[in-house]
């Protein structure tokens, strides 16, 4: 049985913080799962840090749909979220619903997330009230990137702020069963975590929410074009790798890779007769 919403508000009620990750392959699904993080999200990250896109902008429902599948195949406890991709639930709440739809159907999420507050809130009501869980996503949404003018904090000026508050509301009263803070000043996060009765999972955002979530690469040092502020590198597999394919790419040039062990025998008699069968030309 997997992660559920009430488990996730009951860690909220007894004031247990969580962890939350990005994946988007089997074996690091695997590994998160293994670690106890109770949600998994496929995160439309993907575009930039599996993809090589420069923003989140051209990753389709297929790509998460495809990359869903996996990690539900990697894991077993961890909720799986997946998140909807740019212009896969704008248009209306029936577009929302199908593309959720695909996500749970296609790629065993159990959950979506989509971005956007005030306005994404009669969307949230419409997959909350068909039964969809979703986690809505306010503050930096990346997927506005180029109305926002840049990877950039939100709710800086009061102005601002309240109207991140109101968001934060909006998606709760909508029905979101959690929602993710991305780039909030932290005293204005801590505020909405005390206000909201549902957990807020923070990325940039401080420590005082509910919950953190990171992309899976940067905490791992694997993708190094650049790095958010708002990570911490708890590895450098990046490294670690370049210095392994660098050994690979000597030991075969060298004729140290591979050995007699790393394959396999068989009888002398029969290479005599192979050999005997095709005698070489002169
Ligand atoms: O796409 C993603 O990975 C996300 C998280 C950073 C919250 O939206």
């Amino acid at each position: 049985m997997r992660v559920t919403t009430s488990q996730i508000h009951a860690m909220k009620r007894e004031g247990k913080r969580f962890a939350a990750l990005t994946a988007y392959d089997v074996v690091t699904a695997k590994l998160v799962d293994e670690a106890g993080i109770p949600i998994i999200l496929v995160g439309d990250s993907l575009g930039m840090v599996v993809l090589g896109y420069d923003n989140t902008i051209p990753v389709t429902l297929d790509d998460i749909i495809h990359h869903t599948r996996a990690v539900t195949r990697g894991s077993q406890q961890a909720m799986i979220v997946a998140d909807l991709p740019f212009m896969t639930y704008h248009q209306s709440p029936e577009q929302a619903l199908e593309s959720a739809a695909r996500c749970m159907r296609e790629g065993g999420a159990q959950a979506v997330k989509l971005e956007g507050g005030r306005v994404m809130a009669p969307t949230i009501q419409r997959l909350t009230e068909s039964g969809i869980a979703v986690m809505a996503h306010i503050g930096l949404t990346p997927q506005s990137v180029n109305q926002l003018g840049g990877f950039k904090a939100q709710g800086k000026t009061s102005e601002q702020a309240t109207r991140v508050m109101e968001d934060a509301l909006a998606v709760q009263a909508a029905g979101a069963f959690s929602v993710v803070l991305e780039c909030v000043p932290a005293a204005l996060a801590s505020l909405i975590t005390d206000r909201l009765r549902i957990p807020t999972i923070g990325i940039g955002s401080g420590p005082g929410c509910d919950a953190e979530i990171q992309v899976i690469s940067d905490i791992l040092g694997w993708f190094t074009d650049f790095k958010p502020k708002h990570t911490k590198r708890f590895a450098q597999l990046a490294d670690d790798a370049k210095r392994a394919i660098e050994q690979y790419n000597a030991d075969v040039s060298e004729g140290a890779f591979p050995t007699l062990d790393h394959g396999f025998t068989i009888d002398e008699e029969v290479v005599r007769d192979v050999e005997t069968a095709f005698p070489q030309e002169r």
